[in-house]
């Protein structure tokens, strides 16, 4: 009851100030009650307010909403679909945009929820319509902490969420705009990872082997302190002496954490921790054994950290 009566006062109100213009239109038009030969914004002005309107609105308000007859407030609904528009959406978007786009092999679950979901029909003050500026939108469905950390990748820090991926729908799972490593050599050097010798799983453009996209709790993104990360896949090297096999019959240390010990620093690096990456390049070298350093063999790289 309570509803309703707010409602009729809700209507009164308008009609107050919207009664004149019907009485005006209906005077000049008797006996022709058609949906555009009303002056919509004249009671609707807020719609095509904002930054950015939608060139549809330009098409008149019947491009969308064909079955609102406005003679009458409020309006007769002649169509099926809720608020007079002439389809469901999405095929209502579809009637101007290019449904290719919105229906390739992997489509964004969130059109299930309708265009809307992400864009007002009518105007915004965002770009593009959109209902909140990005990345704020994607978190409006997406647990945000899932992209903070200690570390987190420029791009996301700074809501491009769109240059990797589509927010609608892409033939590469995940919705991603290309596949790594690909997708990566848009912004990463490529001749970094394509020296002479190739690590074999950036060979496969495996990057996500050892990176995380978004934001990690380890430095370079990584999946894992970095010492782990290798040791992963190259479990022997703990087991047998690396690098040297006389040396006092334990071989080179390899930056494995020592108990109560702060990291060892690499030489040759300053402000990095010593690790398997400090000899070796994890990506690709011009050296042997994809050494971090120029050198013609396994003793030429001593020299980078032990002065001669
Ligand atoms: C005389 C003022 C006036 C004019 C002119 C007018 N409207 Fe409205 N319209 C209203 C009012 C007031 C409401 C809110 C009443 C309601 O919620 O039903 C409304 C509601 C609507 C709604 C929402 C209905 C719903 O189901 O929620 C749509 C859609 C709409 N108008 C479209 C139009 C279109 C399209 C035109 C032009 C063809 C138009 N209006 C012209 C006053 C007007
Ligand atoms: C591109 C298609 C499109 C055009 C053009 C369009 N609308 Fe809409 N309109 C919609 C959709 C879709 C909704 C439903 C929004 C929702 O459910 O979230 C809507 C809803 C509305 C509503 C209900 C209130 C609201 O915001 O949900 C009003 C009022 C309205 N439109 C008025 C207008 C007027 C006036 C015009 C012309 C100036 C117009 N529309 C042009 C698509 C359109
Ligand atoms: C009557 C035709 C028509 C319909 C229906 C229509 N649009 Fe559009 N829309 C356009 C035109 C024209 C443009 C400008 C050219 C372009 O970007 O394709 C546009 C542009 C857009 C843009 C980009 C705006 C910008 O700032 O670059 C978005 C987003 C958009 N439409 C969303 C929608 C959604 C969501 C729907 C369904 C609710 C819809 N459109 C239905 C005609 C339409
Ligand atoms: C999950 C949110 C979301 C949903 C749902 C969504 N969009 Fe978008 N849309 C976006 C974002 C984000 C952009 C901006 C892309 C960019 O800037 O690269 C965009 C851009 C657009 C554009 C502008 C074209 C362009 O590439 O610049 C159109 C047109 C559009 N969307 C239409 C639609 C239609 C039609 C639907 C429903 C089938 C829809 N969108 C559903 C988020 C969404
Ligand atoms: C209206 C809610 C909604 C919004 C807004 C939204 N999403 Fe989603 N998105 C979903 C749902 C639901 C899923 C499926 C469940 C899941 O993976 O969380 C999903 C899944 C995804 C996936 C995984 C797709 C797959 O094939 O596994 C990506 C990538 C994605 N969204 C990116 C984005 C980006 C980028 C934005 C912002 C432009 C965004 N989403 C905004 C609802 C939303
Ligand atoms: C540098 C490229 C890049 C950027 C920028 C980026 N993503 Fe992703 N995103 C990816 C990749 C790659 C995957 C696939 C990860 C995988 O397969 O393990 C992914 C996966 C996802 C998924 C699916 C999660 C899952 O575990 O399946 C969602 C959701 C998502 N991204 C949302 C976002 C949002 C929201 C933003 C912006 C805040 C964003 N992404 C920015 C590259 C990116
Ligand atoms: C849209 C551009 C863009 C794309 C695409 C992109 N990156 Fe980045 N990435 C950046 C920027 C910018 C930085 C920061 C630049 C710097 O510190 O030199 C960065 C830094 C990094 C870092 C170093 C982070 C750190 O904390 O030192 C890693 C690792 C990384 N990216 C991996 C990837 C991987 C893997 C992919 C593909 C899945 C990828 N990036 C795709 C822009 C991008
Ligand atoms: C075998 C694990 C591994 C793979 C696979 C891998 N990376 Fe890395 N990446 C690392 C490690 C470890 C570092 C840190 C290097 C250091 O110690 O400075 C790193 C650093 C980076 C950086 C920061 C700049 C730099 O070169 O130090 C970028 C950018 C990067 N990787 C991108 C990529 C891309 C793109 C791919 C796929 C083509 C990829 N990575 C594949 C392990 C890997
Ligand atoms: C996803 C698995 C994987 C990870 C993680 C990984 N590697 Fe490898 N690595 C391989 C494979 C496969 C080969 C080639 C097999 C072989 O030659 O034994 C290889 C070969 C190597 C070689 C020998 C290259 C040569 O030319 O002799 C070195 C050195 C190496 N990796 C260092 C590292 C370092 C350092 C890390 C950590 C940054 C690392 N790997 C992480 C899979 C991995
Ligand atoms: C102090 C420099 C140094 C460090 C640190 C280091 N390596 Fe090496 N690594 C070498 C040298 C030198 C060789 C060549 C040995 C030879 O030719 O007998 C080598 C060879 C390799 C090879 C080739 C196959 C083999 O076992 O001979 C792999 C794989 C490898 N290292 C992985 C790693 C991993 C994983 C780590 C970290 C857990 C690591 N290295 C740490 C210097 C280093
Ligand atoms: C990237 C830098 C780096 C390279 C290259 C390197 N080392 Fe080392 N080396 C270290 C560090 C750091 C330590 C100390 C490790 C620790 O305390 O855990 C060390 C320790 C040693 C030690 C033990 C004595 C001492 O000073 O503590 C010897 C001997 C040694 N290295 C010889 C070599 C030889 C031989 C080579 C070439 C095959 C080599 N190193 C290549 C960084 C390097």
């Amino acid at each position: 009851m309570v509803m309703i009566s707010l409602l009729r006062f809700r209507f009164s109100v308008r009609l107050f100030f919207c009664g004149l213009a019907v009485v005006f239109f209906v005077a000049l038009a008797p006996g022709t009650p058609y949906a555009k030969e009303v002056d919509c914004l004249s009671c609707h002005e807020a719609v095509a307010k904002g930054k950015d309107v939608h060139p549809a609105v330009g098409m008149g308000c019947t491009a969308c909403h064909t079955g609102v007859d406005a003679t009458e407030v409020p309006h007769k609904m002649t169509g099926t679909v809720a608020k007079g528009l002439s389809a469901d959406q999405p095929e209502l978007c579809y009637g101007c945009h290019d449904k290719t786009k919105f229906t390739r092999k992997v489509v964004h679950p969130a059109l299930g929820m309708g265009c809307t979901a992400c864009h007002n029909p009518h105007a915004s003050k965002n770009e593009k319509l959109l209902n909140a500026e990005l990345p704020d939108l994607c978190f409006t469905c997406h647990d945000k902490t899932k992209f903070s950390g200690k570390f987190i990748h420029a791009p996301v820090g700074i809501g491009m969420c769109t240059a990797c991926h589509d927010p609608h729908s892409s033939p590469n799972p995940k919705l991603l705009v290309s596949e790594p490593p690909d997708l990566c050599f848009t912004c990463h050097e490529k001749k970094e990872f394509t020296k002479k010798n190739v690590h074999a799983p950036v060979a496969g453009g495996m990057c996500l082997s050892c990176h995380r996209p978004h934001a990690s709790e380890h430095t370079s993104l990584l999946v894992k302190a970095p010492v782990e990360v290798c040791l992963e896949c190259h479990p022997d090297v703990r087991r047998a002496p690396h690098a040297l096999a006389g040396f006092s019959g334990r071989g080179h240390a390899i930056g494995e954490p020592k108990k109560g010990r702060k990291p060892v620093t690499d030489p040759a690096r300053p402000g990095k921790v010593f690790y398997c990456g400090s000899c070796h390049n994890p990506h690709s070298s011009d050296s042997m054994r994809l050494f971090r350093y120029k050198a013609n063999s396994s003793f030429g790289i001593c020299q980078y950290c032990h002065v001669k």
